[in-house]
């Protein structure tokens, strides 16, 4: 049994204009001790669905349909106090830009002692020993428990947070762009923080970014959102060998490739559509330069095209070329 079984999640907003429906309909699972990288462009819906997995969402969200199994208990149906014991304990989310949420005028270590005290049934000095473990777990001098928030560095801020996620030692971790406003230095030592410690501890590790190469450094599989929809999935190698839908060719385009010294970087042109009326057919039809009559009309599903590799694509079948063709900057110019 997987250890989180992500099946048909839809979270949606209620707005003014009716209903925004940033995921509809997701599905993914993660092993025990496996990474899965959740990446797509801003909007696409990442982050609404790590808050729905864990439901801390806004009072405006809600989960129309779906399921989410941790170990085979469904957590859209536990009730909230079931709910409260399973975070932290069970899972835990590193929010985006989690320290910069942290109340200013409390210490760093309050922090830590809240969660080890109110939620772990720690005292205070178990709590204090157990936060100065953490902090040497992620290395940071014990000393700076006692600093206030805005006296961190970026880098020191998204090592606090994934110590204090890590408090009450969870099996799955996620984290929502740990290390997006990071400079290139300081985002590649975390990235190998958290690589080391997901092996000395075993967890199991989401981590959502925006950046493929990030994905490829760190994560065992990956899953490409698009539009509120997953539209590839698979082993990260395999995905970025091999990409199977066209909104994977374009972003792989977008992002430099280190290995090879790509230099000239594509973009997509255009956004994605409003999820307040999705389009009827393919999401990413608008701005995809092989889109056909058909795929404005009928949705594509996801399907098997490669071993372990999934992708919800009309064209499947003519993937070589679409791969060749998606290489040329022109095939991406004047698409919309
Ligand atoms: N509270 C809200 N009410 C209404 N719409 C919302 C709310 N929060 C997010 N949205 C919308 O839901 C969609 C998905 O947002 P989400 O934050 O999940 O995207 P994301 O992929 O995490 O983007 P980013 O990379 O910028 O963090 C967006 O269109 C966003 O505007
Ligand atoms: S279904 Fe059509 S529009 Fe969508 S990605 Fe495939 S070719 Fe492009
Ligand atoms: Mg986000």
């Amino acid at each position: 049994m997987a250890l989180l079984d992500v099946r048909n999640l839809k979270v949606h907003y209620r707005t003014l204009r009716g209903a925004n429906r940033a995921v509809d309909g997701v599905s993914f699972t993660v092993e025990k001790g496996r990474s899965l990288g959740l990446v797509g462009e801003s909007g696409c819906g990442k982050s609404t669905t790590v808050n729905g997995i864990v439901r801390v969402m806004p009072k405006n969200a809600f989960i129309p349909e779906g399921e989410v199994l941790l170990n085979g208990t469904d957590l859209v149906s536990l009730p909230e106090s079931a709910l409260r014991s399973i975070r932290w304990r069970e899972l835990s989310l590193i929010p985006q830009a989690a320290m910069d949420s942290l109340n200013p005028v409390y210490l760093v270590q309050d922090a830590f002692l809240e969660v080890l005290r109110l939620k772990g049934g720690m005292s205070k000095a178990e709590a204090l020993d157990r936060a100065q473990h953490l902090f040497q777990l992620v290395g940071l001098d014990i000393r700076r428990l006692k600093n206030y928030p805005h006296e961190f560095s970026g880098g020191m801020k998204q090592r606090a947070a994934i110590a204090l996620a890590l408090a009450l030692n969870p099996k799955l971790v996620i984290a929502d762009e740990p290390v997006t406003a990071l400079d290139v230095i300081v985002q590649r030592q975390v990235l190998n923080e958290i690589r080391r410690l997901r092996e000395q501890l075993h967890i199991s590790l989401i981590m959502i970014t925006h950046d493929i190469s990030v994905v490829a450094e760190t994560c065992d599989d990956i899953a490409v959102m698009y539009a509120g929809k997953i539209v590839e999935r698979g082993r990260t190698a395999a995905v970025l060998q091999n990409p199977l839908h066209p909104y994977t060719m374009g972003l792989k385009n977008a992002f430099p490739d280190i290995r090879r010294g790509r230099r000239t970087l594509i973009s997509i042109e255009g956004a994605p559509p409003s999820l307040l009326e999705p389009p009827a057919g393919c999401r990413f039809a608008e701005r995809c330069p092989f889109a056909l009559d058909v795929c404005s009309d009928v949705e594509p599903t996801l399907e098997e095209a490669a071993a372990g590799q999934v992708a919800a694509c009309h064209r499947l079948d003519e993937v070589d070329e679409l791969q060749t063709r998606a290489q040329e900057v022109e095939t991406w110019q004047n698409v919309i």
